[in-house]
């Protein structure tokens, strides 16, 4: 097998690992599922999650990374033989993940192109393109394509690279739409909406809980192996609880950006705030067209959203084509085009289900929602329960506890707190949400 390399610097760890976590997640969903659930008291109970069950969660996958050093299955296959299939749920929820992602990525960047090369898209334009049969399936293809050369260039030269790059600058962009978008008129209440927690009115509020349960997981990655594989390129000295909060409160602070620049501009012009999915391709667009530049304000966000989803995408693609290269002893370059293959296989049929294959359903569901449900609402949680099962009981807080403090050379003061929550309150909580999503 290869050596798959290691990252060149703490701060190249940090960006890729956000990079990963920011995503469709933080600029797609955030917003909508913010705004469906009672805005002010939606995001207070999001920020409690990310802080006591998200920060451990992720805390416990880097250290079962950084102590196997090798793929999501084999690290923790190394702290116990039979645990290898606790890790397995990520590699197969990626490709799952990926076959969706990719059709989304598609119709990001096939909406930053008309921005540029027509002007923006009408309200109407979203529901017809989505339904087309090639053309959308050629920009989903050229997306995953985009995403495995930049893995097959390898770990430090490729997603370490790029990840630099491209997560400073979307802080950035996002930062200055924020502003823009805020001195608009009557964004105020939007701002009030989104950030001052009120009465729910007819929302009740355990469906509030629940989605921003649910919402916390996949945004932050959990349960997935992404961070396990990660987390198996840290050098021995690096320090993961620090790693474990950054990383959480850079995700948390952009989807509130991205709440800030949606739900405010949305608000100023009166428009429907329930808009779902549809939120940034058909109510944005509209949002724009009001606005002085919205057509440049169009293609910003557009390619911010493209950015965002290219560093989530890329790690996905390494969690499963690391799996693969020490699996089948293949080259890299190998492992990403099997693991493309199976995505765009899969995600074909998840971007026809818009159109020809609409009516094909499963579980009254068409295609692409169905693998999305798998994904986030079963084998993502399963998989994060076994991952808090694997590092509290079966290896143990005081093992645990060794990795995460360098041998007892950092002081690390939370291991008790963090026991209790690996061991009861975070399993407890992703049971509800799992069991939740059912009803
Ligand atoms: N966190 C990503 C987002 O916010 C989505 C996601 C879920 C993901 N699980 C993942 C990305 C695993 C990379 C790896 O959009």
């Amino acid at each position: 097998m290869k050596e798959n390399g290691k990252w060149s610097s703490g701060f190249g760890f940090i960006m890729a690992s956000a990079g990963s976590a920011i995503g469709l997640g933080n600029l797609w969903k955030f917003p909508y599922v913010a705004s469906a659930n009672g805005g002010g008291v939606f995001l207070l109970v999001y920020v409690i999650f990310a802080l006591a069950i998200g920060v451990p969660v992720l805390l416990a996958e880097l250290a079962i990374g950084r102590y196997g050093g090798k793929n999501a299955v084999d690290s923790c296959k190394a702290i116990h033989p039979a645990w290898g299939f606790a890790g397995g749920f990520g590699i197969i929820c990626s490709v799952l993940i990926l076959s969706f992602y990719s059709v989304v990525g598609g119709w990001v960047m096939k909406f930053f192109s008309k921005c540029i090369t027509e002007g923006l898209p009408s309200p109407e334009y979203f529901g017809e393109y989505s339904s087309r049969t090639a053309e959308p399936i050629l920009w989903q293809t050229a997306f995953a394509v985009i995403c495995g050369l930049i893995v097959v260039m390898g770990i430090s030269a490729g997603i370490e690279k790029a990840s630099k790059i491209l997560l400073p600058a979307l802080l950035i962009f996002l930062a200055g739409v924020m502003i823009y978008t805020l001195t608009l008129p009557g964004a105020e209440e939007g701002v009030k909406f989104f950030l001052v927690p009120k009465a729910l009115g007819e929302i009740p509020l355990s469906k509030v809980i629940l989605s921003a349960m649910g919402q916390m997981f996949f945004s932050l990655s959990l349960g997935m192996g992404t961070l396990i594989t990660y987390g198996s390129y840290l050098p021995k000295s690096s320090r993961l609880v620090p790693s474990a909060y950054t990383i959480v409160i850079i995700d948390t602070l952009i989807a509130v950006t991205a709440g800030l620049v949606m739900i405010p501009a949305v608000f100023s012009f009166g428009m429907d705030l329930k808009a779902g999915p549809g939120m940034i391709f058909s109510t944005l667009p509209a949002v724009f067209a009001r606005i002085k530049g919205g057509r440049i304000l169009g293609a910003i966000m557009f390619l911010l959203i493209f950015i965002a989803a290219v560093t989530s995408a890329i790690s996905l693609i390494e969690a499963v084509a690391s799996f693969l290269i020490y699996r089948l002893k293949i080259s890299r370059k190998a492992a990403v085009a099997v693991t493309l293959g199976m995505v765009i296989l899969l995600g074909v049929p998840a971007s026809l289900s818009f159109g020809v294959l609409s009516d094909v359903s499963i579980w009254g569901m068409n295609i692409f929602d169905f693998i999305a449900f798998a994904a986030d609402n079963v084998i993502m949680p399963l998989g994060a329960i076994f991952i808090c099962i694997l590092v509290g009981r079966i290896w143990g807080m005081k093992n645990a506890a060794e990795e995460i403090s360098n041998g007892g050379r950092l002081k690390f003061k939370g291991r008790k707190l963090l026991g209790a929550i690996l061991n009861y309150a975070a399993p407890a909580v992703i049971l509800i949400v799992t069991v939740g999503a059912f009803r």
